[in-house]
């Protein structure tokens, strides 16, 4: 086996904490509202989460947490940014619908940083997208199928101007993009593929012929909702088999207990939306 050295990348980070974080109405699988979140040992799981990123040496930005939004520590939902362009998120479901805006006021503040465009399309955000900058010039990964709506898609490449390709997902488990697949580097993703419809899956083996391939269980144990600055490869304590993987491959991951955010069906990735200024 060849090795390859991983190098990481300096990254800028937005989250926002679990302060109002509830499990109080069910949009996906995982969500059940009988199960009780702790909510002094969520804030205490972001905090570690936050920690870990910080002592890696990236910049994590916070997002004030809004009563009446329990969901809006998954970050990552609330838009998508490359090369200082951002494409902001609307919501599938209302009750979630107006963490979009105080993502806007986050960006807006900084015109001479950020140039935002509010979406037309259902979509979101990081949620749904992710971006290689290395791989085929520059291109934008997005997930349909079950909460950003494909018209989106091409919204998103003529904001961004980068291409744009279309994945379905099939399974309710792995609603989110980034529950089924996760960029390592600049160039490399890791992936379970029965997640995405046989066709999608044969476009992402055209386009990542060296993909990590992950299964079923790593998918399950939030393993492909990581964070990777190129090096460290961030993840869920539950992701053991999936941690294994990604040293295989070169990275190192770095595991922390999310036990609180998965009750919410999140886990790193849901809480970190990476700002590309
Ligand atoms: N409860 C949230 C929802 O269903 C979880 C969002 C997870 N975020 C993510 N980026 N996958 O919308």
């Amino acid at each position: 086996m060849s090795y390859i050295e991983r190098s990481p990348r300096n990254r800028t980070y937005l989250m926002c904490p679990p302060e109002h974080f509830t499990v109080e109405y069910a949009i996906n699988p995982w969500m059940d509202t009988k199960i009780p979140v702790d909510g002094a040992l969520a804030l205490k799981q972001w905090e570690s989460l936050r920690n870990t990123l910080t002592d890696l040496g990236h910049l994590v930005h916070v997002l004030d947490a809004r009563p009446g939004l329990p969901d809006m520590v998954y970050s990552a939902n609330g838009a998508f940014s490359v090369d200082g362009t951002v494409y902001g998120a609307r919501f599938k479901y209302p009750q979630r619908a107006d963490e979009a805006a105080a993502h806007q006021a986050f960006y807006s503040e900084k015109p001479d940083k950020w140039r935002f465009f509010a979406p037309e399309q259902v979509n979101e955000g990081e949620g749904d997208f992710a971006y290689l900058p290395a791989a085929h010039g520059g291109i934008v990964l997005a997930g349909y199928g079950f909460r950003t709506d494909p018209a989106a898609h091409a919204e998103a490449q003529e904001v961004l101007g980068r291409p744009v390709i279309s994945l379905k997902l099939v399974d309710p488990a792995f609603y989110h993009l980034d529950t089924a697949l996760a960029v390592l580097d600049d160039r490399h993703v890791t992936y379970y593929p029965d997640a995405f419809s046989p066709a999608s899956q044969r476009v992402l083996a055209q386009l990542f012929p060296d993909a990590l391939l992950a299964d079923r269980s790593d998918a399950e144990a939030f393993g492909l909702n990581l964070v990777s600055d190129g090096r460290h490869v961030i993840l869920n304590t539950e992701a053991t088999a999936m941690g294994h993987k990604v040293r295989a491959a070169g990275y190192l991951p770095v595991h922390v207990n999310l036990s609180e955010l998965k009750l919410g069906g999140g886990s790193v990735k849901c809480a970190v939306a990476e700002l590309r200024a």
